[in-house]
């Protein structure tokens, strides 16, 4: 028996393992159930009362040195794991993510934004589920009016008083309500309309509205305010044109146009061949909204416009079909990547 053990201490000595598997063999030939130990042990009921002693030291000495090797052999594996996780090889070519793009909305709505702000204009956000009183009621529009049909808003069956808005306009009422002028500023956001999805028409498209208010506004502003937008954002020859037009909310109103940017106003196609094409709805905020925001119409006047972000877009990007804007196809989107930088 004292050989068998020697040997095995040379053996436990010896060994070395190069993965877990390898070790975990050597610890159940050694400490299994069926393993050198137990047999060993069984074996030592057998020795002789006078050697037993001895034999007893050294059958524990085995197990102890069988168990510090599998320790210090199950260290060494844990450290050589680590040390092969951490080994990054810095010289490597990076793997770059595709950092996307801007999508073409918004970066006219940013486009717009920008050219605003630089005449004072700040921004603000409103709810896009409204209520009846800030899509419709405060704005002047007659309890009748077309708009609130149920074929062009969306109503909540449970709750009528609750919409998606509309246009942006319901925040030009926020804003009046809990603002003293002077204001000067732009609303961005999305609109929604229950409207049968086609190239030309979507359920749902962008605004940016905009609102001045102060004491002595006057149309001259407005006028002299969109001509400068347009000739920003399109080109500095770019002419405009007002048409008389009806909106609830301004007294007079007017439909923007300007001169076609693709064929400089000589008639094309795009155009109809008239030479100019609409983009905005404006007017002299009326009277009743002011009064509707607790704004004195006897002291204070204003100017309003809603710019569809979407019509602005198509013209200088020529897209075609509305439906692109939300299909997420990438390379539709892709083509606007530098487009614009600014
Ligand atoms: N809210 C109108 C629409 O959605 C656009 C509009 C027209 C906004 C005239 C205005 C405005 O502020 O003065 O069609």
């Amino acid at each position: 028996m004292k050989e068998k053990i020697n040997q095995y201490l040379a053996e436990i000595e010896k060994f070395t393992a190069n993965t877990a598997e390898e070790l975990e063999q050597f610890r159940i030939r050694y400490s299994g159930k069926k393993g050198i130990l137990n047999e060993l042990f069984a074996d030592f009921r057998l020795v002789a009362a006078e050697e037993r002693r001895e034999m007893g030291v050294l059958l524990n000495d085995l197990k102890g040195k069988v168990q510090q090797r599998i320790e210090s052999l199950r260290e060494g594996l844990a450290g050589e794991e680590t040390a092969a996780a951490s080994s990054h090889d810095l010289t490597l070519p990076v793997n770059f993510m595709d950092a996307g793009s801007q999508h073409p909305l918004m970066i006219v709505r940013n486009r717009i934004i920008d050219i605003f702000s630089r005449i004072g204009f700040t921004v603000a956000e409103g709810p896009e589920i409204e209520d009846d009183w800030h899509t419709f009621s405060a704005l002047n529009f007659a309890p009748e009016h077309p708009a609130r049909d149920m074929q062009d808003t969306f109503f909540i069956s449970e709750n009528p008083d609750v919409v998606l808005r509309t246009h942006t306009s319901s925040v030009q009422v926020r804003v009046m309500e809990t603002t003293k002028p002077p204001i000067r500023m732009t609303f961005p956001g999305r609109v929604y309309r229950n409207e049968a999805i086609s190239a030309r028409a979507h359920c749902f498209f962008h605004q940016v509205e905009g609102l001045y208010v102060d004491k002595n506004v006057s149309f001259a502003d407005l006028r002299q305010t969109l001509l400068y937008f347009a000739k920003e954002m399109f080109s500095p020859d770019t002419r405009i044109r007002l048409r008389p037009s009806y909106f609830p909310f301004t007294e007079p109103s007017a439909e923007m146009d300007i001169s076609c940017n693709l064929c400089g106003g000589k008639g094309c196609g795009f155009c109809k061949y008239t030479g100019w094409v609409e983009i905005l709805g404006c007017g002299m905020v009326h009277p009743n909204v002011l009064k509707n925001c607790g704004i004195d119409p006897g002291v204070y006047s204003g100017f309003a416009f809603g710019i569809g972000i979407e019509r602005i877009t198509n013209l200088v990007f020529n897209v075609k079909d509305l439906r692109m804007f939300s299909e997420n196809d990438v390379r539709f989107l892709q083509q606007f990547e530098s487009a614009w930088q600014q």
